[in-house]
């Protein structure tokens, strides 16, 4: 893949304004309301069984940070996102049988709250920088199932 010096620039920049705990405890939400089959890869979280019930449980808090601080390597390693989470696809694909389908759920699921939390920032450009680099994700996670 290769990035352009504005592309870089878009989403760094908007990258530091992120904050981690709270969007991505909201995106971690918002899958597991949006798209409620995702709910069984996480019956080990307790309380999912309403929209505020999962806004509200503690795990998805902190299951949500971690994803979106993980997420946050890619930002930091554009140029090398493959070898970044050689070893997370493994985990999803061998260990977790996370359908990739998922990873793109989750990447759409990422840009509506950023765009929500960032809207006069997140113009056209700054959306097509950012749906790149979720798709790039999303095919780096899914890699060990090729
Ligand atoms: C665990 C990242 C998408 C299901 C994890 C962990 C990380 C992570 C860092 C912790 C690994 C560890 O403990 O060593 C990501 C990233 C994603 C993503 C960056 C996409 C951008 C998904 C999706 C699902 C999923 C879409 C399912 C719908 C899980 C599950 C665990 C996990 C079930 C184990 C949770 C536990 O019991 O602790 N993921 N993940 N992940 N992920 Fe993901």
């Amino acid at each position: 893949v290769h990035w352009t010096a504005e592309e870089k620039q878009l989403i760094a920049s908007l990258w530091s304004k992120v904050n981690v705990e709270e969007c991505g405890a909201e995106a971690l939400a918002r899958l597991l309301i949006v798209y409620p089959w995702t709910q069984r890869f996480f019956a080990s979280f307790g309380n999912l069984s309403s929209p505020t019930a999962i806004i509200g449980n503690p795990k998805v808090r902190a299951h949500g940070k971690k994803v979106l601080t993980s997420f946050g390597e890619a930002v930091k390693n554009l140029d090398n996102i493959k070898a970044t989470y050689a070893k997370l696809s493994e985990l999803h694909c061998e260990k977790l049988h996370v359908d990739p389908e998922n990873f793109r759920l989750l990447g759409d699921i990422l840009i509506i709250v950023l765009a929500s939390h960032f809207a006069r920032d997140f113009t056209p450009a700054c959306q097509f920088a950012w749906q790149k680099l979720v798709s790039v994700v999303a095919h780096a996670l899914a890699r060990k199932y090729h």
